[in-house]
């Protein structure tokens, strides 16, 4: 679902609870009437709203980052290719995570639910999802973490979507938290 936010919202409740040492610095949306925008505000979290229809959307991310004094960019549910500009700026600091265990089940056109459906149709007996570094690709840059779950062969794609969600919001914290500390160590 669009603006979903939910892998935001454990994130931020993980760096609430300690279980990650850092915090939130700025949540990034580009539109304003989204749930994760709902949610963050609930949160007490400082949100910035900057369309990807910018001309110069590229240096206005860089510039928002900036004055948050942001050091990992966490993307979810980020649907396009991240600006050069960003990558340049935070090279091995910009994350993300996909809904199936990559390499298997990546690329372009695989987001949503058309990962789930493939899945399923390829007949598999785990997925899981996975914490990636970002690059110029889709889905192509270094696995941090992953965690599996069995599927059963009843299992529908709506099914596997809620199991690998699940572990989305664990995986995503416990990544950050190994990112930090080897930023930090
Ligand atoms: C997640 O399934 C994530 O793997 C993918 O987009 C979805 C975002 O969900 N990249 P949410 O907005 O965090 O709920």
């Amino acid at each position: 679902m669009k603006g979903r936010g939910s892998n935001m919202r454990a994130i931020a409740e993980a760096c609430r609870d300690g279980l990650i040492e850092a915090e939130v610095a700025v949540v990034i949306s580009q539109a304003d009437d989204t749930q994760a925008v709902e949610s963050a505000r609930a949160l007490g979290l400082e949100v910035a709203i900057v369309s990807h229809k910018a001309e110069d959307y590229g240096p206005q991310l860089v510039k928002t980052l900036h004055d948050a004094k942001v050091d990992i960019v966490c993307l979810a549910g980020y649907m396009r290719l991240l600006p050069s500009d960003v990558l340049a700026e935070y090279d091995n600091r910009v994350l993300n995570i996909h809904p199936a265990l990559l390499p298997k089940f990546g690329g372009k056109g695989m987001w949503g639910m058309h990962v789930h459906e493939a899945v399923v149709a390829a007949g598999e007996a785990e997925s899981g999802c996975s914490v990636h570094y970002v690059s110029e690709n889709y889905d192509e840059g270094q696995v941090i973490l992953q965690l599996t779950t069995p599927l059963e062969p009843t299992d529908t794609p709506e099914d596997v979507a809620t199991k690998v969600l699940k572990l989305e919001h664990q995986a995503y914290p416990m990544a950050i938290q190994k990112v930090w500390e080897s930023l930090n160590g």
